[in-house]
């Protein structure tokens, strides 16, 4: 009798801890319930395009400390629009039913599909489709609702942390100011944890858009107090008052950018503090490199839990964490919404309450 077969898919931006849920997944689906696993290449285009590669137990092993993904991933490519060149003209078609006819064709019960937050709203525009799936949230935004976490992003707040701390020396060894632009697309969840970790003066979110001369008074206000240097570190999705908060770029490819935040703030406080301003982007060091102990185990709990979830039947949810107790949720109930800071939340009080800025 033929087995019991789940497929698996890594979609979006990459992120450490990817490699350890993929691991998870396939021991726990082989260990436990004796599955076959078939994992679909560079995100949902493996799916539209049926590239894939048989997991067994040996392409788990040496997973749970490597970076990125073996699957590979892409980070726009939606199988209800893709552009495709039609007699020499680029237009965008609707491929959905390759992905269905694509998991007919390998006789996969359900789709773990691990991903942000437009991984999940495509994913469910999928059950809509009739296709079973299960999610798993990663990103280093940490922007999927009803999760406390994603996997991914204490890693990515570890890096961004260490940044900090690089930075603090040379800032007052030469009496500037510091801004390190971090990741997260349009929410602050980086900015905010990182900053906290990291003794930051000045926190910038896209949540609370700053006003320039009250970033501007916070670092004359410590000069005048005889701290010739602040540290600032701003989301890359942050905007001055007055201006719209930037979307999501991996949910409409022709948003602009959003880095180059942190050039343009640097410009603007030199005019305004006399003070030399530096700017340091974090970029995509917050993405690679080896998972924290954290995520490891964030992974392998998510991971182990979808895996037992198909097993009970729960379809069409995603694993998630809250009061660090896994409480898996409906895909339908979080589909095409983010998780933004909330700006009376316990976080951005006490960072006030410690002297921190948000430039408000
Ligand atoms: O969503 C994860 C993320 O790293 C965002 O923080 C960032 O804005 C975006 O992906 C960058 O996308 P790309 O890898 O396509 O440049």
């Amino acid at each position: 009798m033929a087995k019991f077969r789940i497929g698996v898919v890594t979609c979006g931006g990459d992120c450490p801890g990817l490699n350890s849920v993929i691991r998870a997944v396939v021991k726990t689906a082989i260990y436990n319930y004796g599955y076959e696993v078939v994992g679909f290449k560079d995100g949902y285009l493996g799916l539209v395009y049926n590239r894939f590669i048989k997991l067994g137990l040996p392409d788990a092993s040496g997973l749970l400390d490597k970076g990125g993904t073996i699957l590979g991933t892409t980070n726009n490519f939606d199988p209800f629009r893709v552009l495709v060149d039609h007699d020499g003209e680029k237009q965008y078609k609707d491929m959905s039913d390759r992905v269905a006819d694509t998991l007919k064709m390998h006789d996969i019960h359900c789709l773990i599909v691990i991903g942000g937050t437009s991984t999940i709203s495509i994913a469910n525009r999928l059950i809509e489709k009739g296709i079973n799936i299960v999610a798993i949230p990663k990103t280093i935004d940490n922007d999927v609702p009803a999760t406390d976490m994603t996997i991914g992003f204490m890693t990515s707040v570890n890096t961004a942390t260490q940044a900090l701390d690089k930075l603090h020396s040379t800032a007052e060894s030469h009496h500037r100011v510091m801004i390190l632009e971090v990741m997260g697309a349009s929410s602050g969840w980086v900015s905010l944890e990182s900053g906290i970790a990291g003794g930051a003066d000045i926190i910038l979110i896209p949540e609370i858009p700053y006003d320039i001369n009250l970033v501007a008074r916070r670092i004359l206000e410590r000069k005048n107090q005889g701290k010739g240097f602040s540290i600032i570190v701003v989301s890359e999705g942050s905007r001055p008052l007055g201006h719209d908060v930037a979307q999501d770029p991996t949910i409409d490819d022709d948003v602009q950018p959003l880095n180059g935040i942190g050039s343009q703030l640097a410009a603007e406080l030199e005019k305004l503090t006399r003070v030399e301003v530096k700017v340091t982007v974090l970029g995509y060091l917050q993405r690679g490199g080896e998972p924290s102990p954290y995520d490891r185990i964030l992974s392998t709990r998510l991971g182990a839990s979808a895996v037992d979830m198909i097993a009970a039947g729960k379809y069409n949810m995603m694993a998630a964490i809250s009061n660090d107790q896994l409480r898996p949720v409906k895909i339908s109930d979080i589909a095409g919404k983010i998780k933004t800071v909330p700006l009376d939340g316990e976080l951005v009080q006490i960072a006030r309450s410690i002297g921190v800025s948000f430039g408000d």
